[in-house]
């Protein structure tokens, strides 16, 4: 025993002066979505995920391994979520805690993960105010404010009033809030709004209201998934289209992996969004061939997959800079300065200040491109876009 804690001691030493990685297992705690009526948002980031490693597991300093510890938080709830991450870093002890498809979850998360010091990588939970709670928190994924805000400003001159559908949880808040104020200060009139409840894919009676009020558009958020198709099934069913009102919102409306089944009731809806299947930029022309080739050629990857994506990405490069060693501390200072210029979205960073995303916003329209539908990039309406949210909202010292 004595002989082999000093050959351990040795190689360490060894190891430190070459600067050569000893073997290290890396645990990475992954938190989605499994079960219940919002699953398919979690086998975006599940698909995400594995097709990363399938193709990047051998990326590693030599003699450092991943650990993937996959666990299902079964939907937005908070506590449930807390209770899954507080094993993870306790019994454990994960290195990274990363998933979350869902603000609540992520939300009870973060606090527990700045105290324990375990770096916490969202893939997609988006709400605006998480970062300011958690110094051992970033995020690859979006804030609603970063479309939203530059939708309601480019509305402001198409449209006079809009009827806003939203569903009643953080980030459909923030995205009313958000599009609101781009509107409004663009002269635009906000003439009803809706919250309703986050896992609803009936949208009928909702639609309804909206038809009734005749606006010139709706501006909607849901969160993706089958909640997407729910509501622009019954967006055409109860005919706003033909009533000439006019549907836009973040990209979620419209998400990829969702848009063929919802029809072509979805021509023409327009959405400002940070990823789009129909880029023709080359790194993502290679993520859809990959994922295509992996989960079937007549799927498309939605931006929850690519959040999944990209947070690997970042994961294997913080374990690659600090040589399998993933210092809380050196992890997150390496992260606080983190670009990437070939992500499938574009080119994407972390802001140092806030630890939050930053990338280009696209306005798209869907149209139908050799036979399917697909969201066609019109313009960049924002490059290299920081969260308004924060600019406008700066954490108190
Ligand atoms: C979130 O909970 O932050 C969330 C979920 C689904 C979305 C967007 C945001 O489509």
């Amino acid at each position: 025993m004595r002989y082999r804690m000093i050959a351990f001691v040795a190689t360490m030493a060894f190891a430190a002066s070459t600067g050569i990685a000893v073997a290290e297992n890396v645990k990475i705690g992954f938190i989605s979505t499994y079960s219940g009526p919002t699953a398919a948002q979690g086998d975006q980031l599940d698909k995400g995920v594995k097709l990363f490693m399938k193709l990047n597991g051998d990326k590693l300093p030599q003699g450092v391994t991943t650990q993937l510890l996959v666990r299902d938080d079964g939907g937005a709830n908070p506590d449930n979520a807390k209770r899954i991450a507080q094993e993870l870093i306790v019994r454990d002890k994960v290195q990274f805690l990363t998933g979350l498809v869902w603000t609540p979850n992520g939300a009870s998360i973060a606090p527990l993960a700045g105290e324990a010091k375990v770096p916490f990588i969202s893939m997609n939970a988006a709400g605006v105010a998480i970062p300011y709670t958690s110094d051992y928190f970033a995020r690859v994924s979006f804030t609603m404010w970063q479309s939203c805000y530059p939708l309601g400003q480019w509305a402001a001159k198409k449209f006079k009033r809009v009827f806003v559908v939203v569903s009643d949880f953080a980030p459909g808040h923030e995205a009313e809030q958000a599009f609101s104020k781009g509107f409004k200060d663009g002269g635009g009139e906000i003439v009803g709004s809706i919250h309703a409840p986050m896992a609803t894919t009936d949208f009928a009676p909702y639609m309804q209201r909206v038809k009734d009020a005749k606006p010139d558009a709706l501006f909607a958020f849901n969160p993706a998934g089958k909640q997407a198709t729910g509501q622009m099934k019954a967006y055409g069913d109860l005919g706003l289209d033909k009533a000439g009102i006019k549907y836009i919102g973040p990209g979620d409306l419209t998400t990829d992996e969702e848009l063929q089944s919802m029809g072509d009731v979805a021509l023409g809806v327009t959405t400002v969004h940070h990823y789009s299947a129909a880029a023709d930029r080359p790194a993502n022309k290679a993520y859809v061939a990959a994922y295509k080739k992996e989960y079937g050629a007549n799927l498309w990857p939605g931006f929850m997959s690519v959040g999944a994506w990209d947070a690997m990405q970042l994961i294997y490069d913080a374990i690659n800079a600090t040589k399998g060693k993933v210092e809380p501390q050196a992890v997150m200072d390496f992260i606080r300065h983190y670009k990437n210029p070939n992500s499938p979205r574009g080119p994407i960073a972390i802001d140092p200040e806030t630890r939050d995303i930053i990338q280009n916003e696209y306005l798209r329209e869907v149209r139908k491109v050799d036979g399917h539908l697909a969201n066609v990039e019109l313009e960049t309406v924002g490059t290299m876009v920081k969260d308004p949210w924060k600019q406008f909202n700066p954490k108190k010292k």
